[in-house]
């Protein structure tokens, strides 16, 4: 890593300053911890100052849009409406949903209900009722630049049993949150998760993964809820990824739906919960971009 810069050439981050007054010594770094046979970051998954105020942006509209379907979801909506929410909202901030069209996927936001692990698409037939509980996962483009997340919603009367895998998922990501700092590995966090999901006897999904976010949608590093402390990718100022473990009651075990290629379930059909939040690794821990 930056063995093909010179010294006093300008530093590849676009500070405009000499390599050696500004990354090199962080490339040294770098290149020795690789050494040491872990997994590092290459430079383009290194965010600029620049690239972060504009991924900043796009990540306010997305708290918003989520903001604005927090304020309108009811039991007796359909999934098709939170869309049009999710698509009104999101175009009046000025944005676009990333969602629409990726990889041929048909609709603004993701919409998973109940047993349904992630990527639910919204319809007309998969109306709110009283007792479920819903992931909304939303994402942005504006000019450009990528943000993601999303949050679970409880629906009128939620049975404790249900309410409390909400909450220990929301538990399990702010738990994870607290070993994002640089110099440390994304297993650190991973395992965290991990740990406070399985102490209260649930399982975490292992096919489905978090991702690098900001300049495309997913981007390196693929983030794993099952890995271990000291393992996977080494954070570094810069890196921007989400923490997005998806946690079943019962088995890990998912399936996706043959019909939509989409939709994906848990095995034993019982429910599942997710969270979702964007962090960017700073010089002394994180900040949280979305969530
Ligand atoms: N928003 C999801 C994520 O957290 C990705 C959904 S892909 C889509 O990574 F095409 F279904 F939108
Ligand atoms: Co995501």
């Amino acid at each position: 890593m930056g063995s093909k810069i010179g010294r006093n050439d300008p530093c590849w981050c676009g500070s405009g300053i000499k390599y050696k007054k500004c990354h090199e010594e962080f490339d040294e770094k770098i290149a020795y911890i690789k050494s040491q046979g872990h997994e590092v970051p290459d430079h383009s998954i290194i965010k600029t100052p620049e690239q972060i105020e504009k991924i900043k942006e796009s990540a306010k509209i997305n708290i918003a849009v989520l903001d604005y379907v927090a304020e309108n979801i009811r039991a007796g909506m359909s999934t098709e409406e939170i869309d049009r929410l999710v698509s009104e909202k999101t175009a009046e901030l000025g944005g676009i949903p990333a969602p629409l069209n990726y990889q041929g996927y048909p609709k603004s936001v993701c919409t998973s209900v109940n047993e349904v692990v992630c990527h639910g698409i919204p319809s007309s037939d998969v109306i709110l009722k009283d007792g479920d509980i819903i992931n909304v996962d939303c994402s942005t483009i504006y000019n450009g630049y990528f943000s993601d997340s999303s949050r679970m919603f409880c629906i009128g009367d939620v049975s404790a049993e249900k309410r409390k895998l909400v909450d220990t998922v929301k538990e399990c990501v702010e738990i994870g949150l607290k070993m994002v700092k640089p110099w440390g590995f994304l297993g650190d966090m991973g395992q965290a998760v991990n740990e406070h999901a399985i102490k209260n006897g649930y399982s975490v999904v292992r096919e489905i993964g978090g991702h690098g976010v900001g300049l495309e949608f997913h981007e390196d590093p693929w983030v794993s809820y099952v890995s271990k402390a000291g393992e996977e990718m080494l954070m570094v100022p810069g890196m921007i990824f989400t923490i997005e473990p998806m946690v079943n009651m019962g088995t890990a075990k998912v399936f996706c739906d043959k019909k939509d290629n989409w939709t994906i379930y848990t095995a034993d059909r019982k429910p599942s919960a997710q969270w979702e939040i964007m962090v960017l690794v700073t010089e002394d821990g994180n900040e949280v971009l979305a969530y």
